[in-house]
């Protein structure tokens, strides 16, 4: 139902925000009502909350006294050829049958990158030049190929990068999935708040300071999308997790989607073993039986004998980086989406761009604001028999997070470890590869040093640029 000015202003003004009001009069009926628009779907009394919230924070050393590490399947386990072997077997199955579909989130602004469209469409091919997109969207045909069997991919995008992403995609093909496998649905969003005041930021004079309602969003979506509903329809059992920003992932990795069937867990975490204990990755960690992640913001200031704090068996407890990869029992994400469990919201502060109360436009250097965030990994403590399963950083965990010229996670780092990577499979499969030639695989070449093998002779030399696809 359509508002008055007045009714809008009295609503507003009972949580002292009808200072977005400011510049009404001088709006068409468009900007109106985008703007009526944008006010109907907020919560101001959880955005008070929300605001007021900020300042009572978990007593982190606490936790980190309370946690131990996590259950886990370790690369170093003494039965790990077996048990691999028989998890890979139990994957393959799962993927043949086509229980298995891919969710991607690409929802992010990608503001450290600083790239001006969505980080998917981002070139980061050291030969090629395909962007992640490509990069991923090939690693599931190339998956769904070996199997035998359609894998559905289901694309998260937030109305910062939904309309370029579909386009982008509808004008490459989806990168050969047929396109009644790919849906792509948005997330929701969250109002930037002033951090001194809590008041709401205008973007424009019609417009809220609006961002995507972080990964954690993905439930909510999934279910308001249908997307739940048409995977029970296609009879979908687990669904891979992964970002847009890791083109090393190993797509519906069988070994880790193998052990997460065969612990009948409902939600699976592939971890990397920290090069050190403070390294900056999220610690996935065990308390009073559930996992959770600790995040290296909250465990790193607090004293050594904290974080560096070891096991009944001597191994250090937070030894398990979250790579942000995951796996999910459709049922368990059906389960948290009817049952309403709210994730709780995080909270960053950011520079954010405004208008001032003049309506001038400023571009804040250092964070202004307040931005409030789910996290996906909050769904941890909810799930039966939770593992976390030991992945090979070099090999499958490479997120570009960072500008060009950055000294980590950036495109030339990102880059770097790709052309190690693929340089490994090619002498493992008897190439011989000039030191310092760049050489690249697309996934629908090969997805691993074996299928590598089997393509090509041994006793190719490589001594100048080259990409197989
Ligand atoms: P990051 O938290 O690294 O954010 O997201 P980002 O957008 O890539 O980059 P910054 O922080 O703005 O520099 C990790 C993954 O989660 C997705 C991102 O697209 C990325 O794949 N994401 C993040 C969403 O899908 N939605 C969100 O609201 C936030």
């Amino acid at each position: 139902m359509k508002r008055t000015r007045v009714e809008l202003e009295r609503e507003l003004a009972a949580f002292d925000q009808q200072h977005v009001l400011a510049f009404w009069d001088e709006l068409d009926e468009s900007g109106c009502e985008r703007l009526a628009g944008e006010l109907a779907r907020l919560d101001l009394a959880q955005l008070r909350e929300l605001f007021r919230g900020e300042v009572v924070a978990e007593d982190w050393a606490e936790t980190a006294r309370r946690s131990s590490a996590p259950p886990a399947r370790r690369l170093s386990d003494a039965d790990a050829a077996e048990s691999t072997e028989r998890a890979t077997a139990a994957a393959l199955e799962a993927l043949a049958a086509g229980h298995v579909g891919v969710v991607i989130v690409a929802g992010g602004q990608g503001s450290r990158l600083g790239f001006e469209h969505p980080k998917g469409m981002y070139p980061v091919g050291p030969i090629s030049g395909a962007s992640l997109f490509q990069i991923l969207l090939e690693k599931i045909t190339a998956r769904a190929r070996v199997a035998g069997m359609r894998i559905p991919l289901y694309l998260m995008t937030s109305p910062a990068t939904h309309a370029e992403t579909v386009d982008y995609l509808r004008a490459n093909e989806h990168f050969g999935l047929p396109s009644e496998d790919v849906r792509i649905f948005c997330q929701g969003t969250m109002p930037a708040v002033d951090a001194k005041t809590g008041r709401l930021l205008l973007a424009e004079k019609h417009c809220l300071a609006l961002s995507p309602d972080g990964h954690g969003g993905t439930l909510r979506a999934l279910s308001e999308s249908g997307c739940l509903a048409d995977m029970h329809a296609r009879g979908v059992r687990q669904l891979f997790y992964c970002q847009i920003d890791n083109p090393l992932v190993e797509m519906c990795d069988p070994v880790f989607l193998g052990y997460h069937l065969l612990a009948g867990s409902e939600l699976s975490t592939a971890v990397v073993c920290k090069k050190h204990s403070r390294e900056k990755v999220g610690n996935v960690v065990s308390v009073d039986g559930r996992l959770r992640i600790l995040e290296y913001s909250d465990l790193n200031p607090l004293p050594d004998e904290i974080v560096e704090r070891r096991g009944a068996d001597g191994s250090p407890v937070f030894w398990a980086g979250n790579t942000a990869v995951h796996v999910f029992d459709v049922a368990f994400l059906e389960r948290m989406a009817a049952s309403g469990t709210a994730l709780p919201f995080h909270v960053a502060r950011k520079a954010v761009g405004h208008l001032d109360p003049a309506g001038n436009r400023v571009e804040p250097r250092k964070p202004n604001a307040i931005k409030f965030e789910r996290f996906i990994f909050d769904l941890l403590p909810e799930a039966r028999q939770g593992i976390v399963v030991e992945v090979d950083a070099q090999r499958t965990f490479a997120p570009v997070k960072n500008a060009p010229g950055d000294p980590t996670d950036s495109p030339e780092t990102v880059r770097a470890q790709m052309i190690a990577l693929y340089t490994d499979w090619l002498r493992r499969a008897g190439c011989e590869v000039a030191e310092g030639v760049t050489v690249e695989i697309s996934p629908l070449f090969a997805q691993n040093a074996d299928e590598l093998a089997a393509r090509i002779s041994p006793g190719l030399t490589v001594t100048a640029p080259r990409y197989f696809c």
